[in-house]
Order: structure tokens, then sequence, then C-alpha cells
């Protein structure tokens, strides 16, 4: 059994003792990272939170406390009190912040023991995810864990000091709330009172954040709990964190002036990096053209090129069907890659066409000659104005689509981001921020045969486009704005509509009826009758800015307790069956 406290009190945590605790009487607790027999002498390096410290035990200073420490191991959890002693030159460890001192142990209480844990405790252990979930509160007690969740912690504390001095409150909204979707699949949770009810839980606080404006609560946060019903990958979670934004009475400007100015502060703050104030901006359209891509990685060029009106006349079938059905022909250079071996322009061939393009043509350009199988296609004129448009020279591999723009970008942005990493363009060290601006209000959903809002409904289309809401509907521009760092989308939000006859509008054009309208967002449009301010807002992805700022490949990494690719708990089992009497109680019969 392990030993009580019994009144020992900790003096000090572990990695807090330096040489000015020389002499000092003190207690640490922690968990046993290593034991080292050296006969005479053991060592046990004690580690809790802010890190480790090397422990000494000898007979000639405890004989009590020496008999003890033989029967501990790792992970066994200890409290030890005892001397700071400053050590020897040449026993000085540079490697941690404790390494010129040690403790020589006079008392040891055993409070815990541990099996042999499934992996060690250490950052190098090479082990499979699927372990480390499994036990993820053995895998948190890492190093690179405990920072990683430390810095997500300075982070919202940043946030939270941030937003409280320039007159931000924090206001709390529900979880059970109506199904609205807003894009996502909702999460359902069956009402026990109400048979064959259901509330949903929230995709994102935005309708509430709004109907607080409406309330007066002008400047509001919350750092909320989003739960989306999609398909996950890297940098998605069924369940994440937003810091969740809305403010009254201000225009696009402000809303970016005041983000700009918080995530400078956080950069400064966990990183001690100063990021450049204002961001760059680019409109959807130019990045789109520039990059194929809404979420731009500005770390590096290779930039796309327009070639449709170089080819508007050409003989070549792939690129007249194309352009003959309102597609385009684009291209990028990777500079020095000429050379790349058949086989491997072939994988980039196939690599394309997961991006649904028909085709991939490549183009080496030496010195002497130019190799492409589109040699024979092309006109001398054309080449040379392709070669001369993505400013190719000899050594240069040029890559070329054609298609409808949609799959173009598409697909021309993933080779570049791919070619991009292959290559070493990226510096790992840089922060690219870029405010895109200006997206379309709506996309046309080939599918459901009707317009869908690109942010979601509440979305205000730009002033000068409103005109346009009825007769060219994907001509309007949207007061919306995403902020992409590094080719990733950590937040994005908009200036809501706050009038009613334009929402109105809206949901026409989005192909709602009045009633299917009311039916959905009727609490929201009643509200809107008595008085809306001018809002607008913003939400981050905490777990995907964490992720950045802690340089992790995955969410996951910042998470404490995630689910895997599949949505599923590797510690709990969730989801999981439940009894009968739980579904009998809810009027739920599962039919598999
Ligand atoms: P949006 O849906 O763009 O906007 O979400 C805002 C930000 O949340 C992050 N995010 C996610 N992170 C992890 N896992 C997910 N499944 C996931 N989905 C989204 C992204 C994204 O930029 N209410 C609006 C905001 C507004 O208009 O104010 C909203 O939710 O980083
Ligand atoms: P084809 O005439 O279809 O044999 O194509 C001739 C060359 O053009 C081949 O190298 C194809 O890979 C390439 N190609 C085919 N379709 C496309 C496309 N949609 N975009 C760019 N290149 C293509």
């Amino acid at each position: 059994m392990g030993e009580q406290l019994n009144g020992l009190k900790r003096t000090h945590m572990c990695g807090e003792l330096t040489v000015e605790d020389v002499d000092k009487s003190v207690v640490v607790m922690g968990w046993v990272q290593r034991r080292r027999d050296h006969g005479g002498l053991v060592f046990i390096d004690l580690r809790d939170r802010t890190g480790i410290v090397q422990v000494v035990f000898s007979n000639e200073v405890s004989s009590e406390a020496f008999e003890k420490v033989q029967s501990v191991r790792s992970e066994y959890v200890l409290a030890i009190e005892g001397k700071v002693v400053k050590r020897a030159p040449e026993n000085v460890n540079p490697k941690i912040s404790t390494g010129e001192i040690e403790i020589y142990a006079n008392t040891l209480k055993i409070l815990s023991k541990s099996e042999t844990p499934p992996f060690p405790i250490e950052d190098r252990s090479n082990v499979s995810e699927a372990i480390r979930l499994k036990y993820r509160y053995l895998d948190l007690r890492r190093p690179s864990m405990q920072q990683n969740l430390m810095t997500r912690f300075k982070i919202t504390k940043v946030v939270r000091d941030f937003l409280n001095r320039n007159g931000f409150i924090e206001i709390e909204t529900p979880l059970l709330i109506k199904s609205t979707p807003e894009g996502a699949r909702d999460y359902l949770v069956p009402s026990r009172i109400y048979p064959g009810k259901f509330y949903a839980l929230p995709q994102s606080p935005q309708i509430f954040k709004q109907l607080l404006m409406i309330s007066g609560f002008d400047k509001y946060y919350q750092i909320a709990k989003c739960l989306r019903d999609e398909d996950l990958r890297a940098d998605r979670q069924p369940e994440f964190t937003q810091i969740d934004i809305e403010m009254s009475f201000v225009e696009v400007e402000d809303v970016l002036k005041i983000n700009e100015k918080m995530i400078a502060e956080i950069f400064k703050e966990t990183l001690g990096i100063d990021v450049p104030i204002p961001f760059k901006r680019l409109s959807y359209q130019e990045s789109m053209e520039r990059f194929g891509t809404d979420k731009p990685d500005l770390r590096f060029g290779m930039e796309l090129k327009d070639l449709s009106d170089i080819v508007a006349q050409s003989e070549f079938n792939v690129f007249k069907n194309a352009l003959k059905n309102n597609g385009s022909v684009r291209g990028i250079n990777v500079k020095g890659a000429a050379s790349m071996p058949r086989r491997q322009l072939d994988e980039l061939v196939e690599f394309a066409k997961t991006y649904g393009a028909k085709g991939l043509l490549w183009i080496q350009v030496f010195e002497k000659e130019v190799k492409s199988p589109a040699t024979k296609f092309l006109s001398e004129e054309e080449m040379k104005k392709i070669l001369e448009r993505l400013e190719a020279e000899a050594g240069d591999l040029l890559l070329i689509v054609a298609d409808k723009d949609e799959i173009v970008f598409d697909t021309l942005a993933h080779l570049r981001l791919e070619l991009g990493k292959r290559f070493n363009l990226i510096d790992e060290n840089k922060y690219e921020f870029v405010w895109i601006v200006d997206f379309p209000l709506l996309e046309y959903d080939e599918g459901e045969k009707r317009y869908v809002a690109k942010h979601h409904p509440f979305t205000a289309p730009k002033d000068e486009d409103i005109e346009l809401l009825e007769k060219e509907p994907l001509k309007v521009r949207a007061k919306a704005y995403d902020i992409v760092l590094n080719g990733t989308e950590i937040g994005g939000g908009s200036i809501r509509i706050h009038d009613t006859e334009l929402q109105k509008r809206m949901f026409k054009v989005l192909g709602f009826s009045e009633e299917k309208a009311w039916e959905r967002f009727g609490f929201l449009m009643e509200a809107f009758k008595y008085g809306a301010p001018p809002h607008g807002g913003i939400a981050y992805g905490l777990d995907r800015l964490a992720m950045i700022i802690t340089g992790s490949d995955t969410i996951r990494d910042v998470i404490a307790f995630p689910k895997t690719q599949n949505a599923v708990c590797l510690m709990t089992d969730a989801p999981s069956e439940v009894s009968e009497e739980q579904l009998k109680e809810l009027h739920i019969k599962v039919d598999l």
C-alpha cells in the first residue's frame, strides 16, 4: 500500500531548484524517471511537470532511506525530503535546468507503486499512436506533451488577457440546442422527456453570439467546444475548440485590426516572435489564381500561371476540350526539377489524377531542347510562349493541367504543396499570415441543384454587390474573411446581415421557402425584428493554432484526450453500446 503524506508538505517543484537553493532543506514530490544503482549510491531522477531533479541516496546520509530506495522502480510516486547540494563541476549536467545541483535524501516516502508502463515515458520512445491514445494519461506525462498542453494553456491565457483588456466579456452559450445544420452533420441527443425529439450539439455558437449582439452584449467572446459529425483529417476532430468572438457596430476593417493585434500578442508571448502587422491580404479570386486554393502557404513561390490565352487556338485536343468547356489551362514551374526520372513523372501524373485531373502534362526544359509528350501537338510559338509565361530556364520542370477551373486549381495547389515539401522549399521557421477576403457569398451545389452559402446564411454581401443577389448570385462577394497561417485556415468570420429584408432575400436565393426558413431560424428572424445592431465576428480553431505554434503534425497532439481519425476514443472505448433500459427510456429502437 502507498504511504500517506502525514502532513509532509512540498516546498519546491522539481524543475525549479537551482544553485540559489544550495544548503536548503527541501521536500519534492513526483514520479521516478530513472533509477541508477551505483552500489553505495542510488540516483533517482524525480520528475514533475516543471522538470527533473537528481536525488542521491547513500547509506551515510540515511540508511533508512537508502534501504527503502532499493525497491523503487520507474514511475513510482515518491516524496523526498533532503538537502540541496552543489554538484562537483565534472558532474554538472547542462542538459537539464537543475543540472548544477542534486538533493541528498534524508527521508523517502513511497506514495504509490507502478507497474512497468507499456512504453517508456520519454520523447524518443517510438510507440504507435494507437498505444499512446489507449494509455493517454501516460502519454501525457512525456515532456513534449506536457509542453504542448502548457503552450495551449498559454495561448488561451493570452487570448483571455487580451480580450478582457480590450473590453470583451466572456459568455457561455448552450450545448443542447436546436438542430440547425451549418454545413457539417449535427450530433444529435435524444430527449427523454419528449419522445421522438432531439437536441443537437452546436457546430459553433454562431446563432447565440448573434443573439447576444441583439441583446446588447457588444464585444463577446468564448472559448467554446464545437461538435461536427464530419470526415476527419489531421487537422479535424469531431469535437474541437473555437476562440469565438463577436462585436457590434463594426465593419470588416475593425474586426481584422483587433484580431491582428491579438495574434501578434499570442506569437510574442508563446514563441517570442514579432509578427509584422497588418497581415497581407488576398482576395479569394487572387488567391485561387495564384495558388489554386483559398488557404495558400505563402512560405514559398511556385505560383500558378494561366496559359489559356496562349493556347486559345491550339490544335492540342486536351487543351481545346478544356477551353471549350469553359475550363482553363494553367501550370506551375518546378525550378531545377527537369531531370526528374520518368518513373517519378508518372507518379506525379497519378497524383494529379487523385484530384480529378484527367492527366498532367509535363515539360522538361533543357539547355538545348524541350522534352514533353505534347511537343508534337503544340506549335513552336505556343511552346515558346508557355516557357516565357512560366519563366522557364534550362533545368526547370513545367507541370500543366487543363480542365474545369475547380479541378485545375485543386490539382495544381496540391502538386505545388507536394513539390514544395519534396524540394525543401518550405522554411519551417517562417510564419506567413494572410487574410483571404472578398469570398463569394454563394456557390452552386450540383447535388442539391441550388445555391448554398459559402460561409453561412447570415453572412452579409458586400454593399456594392447586393443588387446582383438575384440577377447574378455567383458574382456577389461577401463581407467574409479567413485567416490563413502557413497554408492552414486557422480562423474565419464575417460581418452578418442585420436587416430582416436582406435576410429574407438571402433565404430566398438559398431556396428556402419562407416557412422553411421560419421553421429553422424563426427565433433568429423574430429577434431581428426588435433592433439588431450591425455586427460581425470571427472564430479561430484553437487546436489548429496550437498545432502550428507547438510545431505538431496533427491537432491530436495538442488535445488532451482526442479521438482517432475514426472518431473513436481508444482510452474509454467511446462510442459504445448502452443498456436496453437506457434506450427504452429514450424510446429508441436500434435498427442495424
Ligand atoms: P468555421 O466553420 O470556419 O466558422 O470554423 C472556424 C474555425 O474552426 C476551425 N475548425 C476546426 N478545427 C478542428 N476540427 C474541426 N472539425 C474544425 N472545423 C472548423 C477552423 C476554422 O477556421 N461560426 C463561424 C465563425 C464566424 O463566422 O464567426 C464558424 O464556425 O480553424
Ligand atoms: P492524350 O492526347 O490524352 O494522350 O494526352 C497527351 C498528353 O497530355 C499526355 O501526356 C497526358 O498526360 C496529357 N494530358 C491529358 N489530359 C490532360 C489534362 N487534362 N491536362 C493536362 N495534360 C493532360
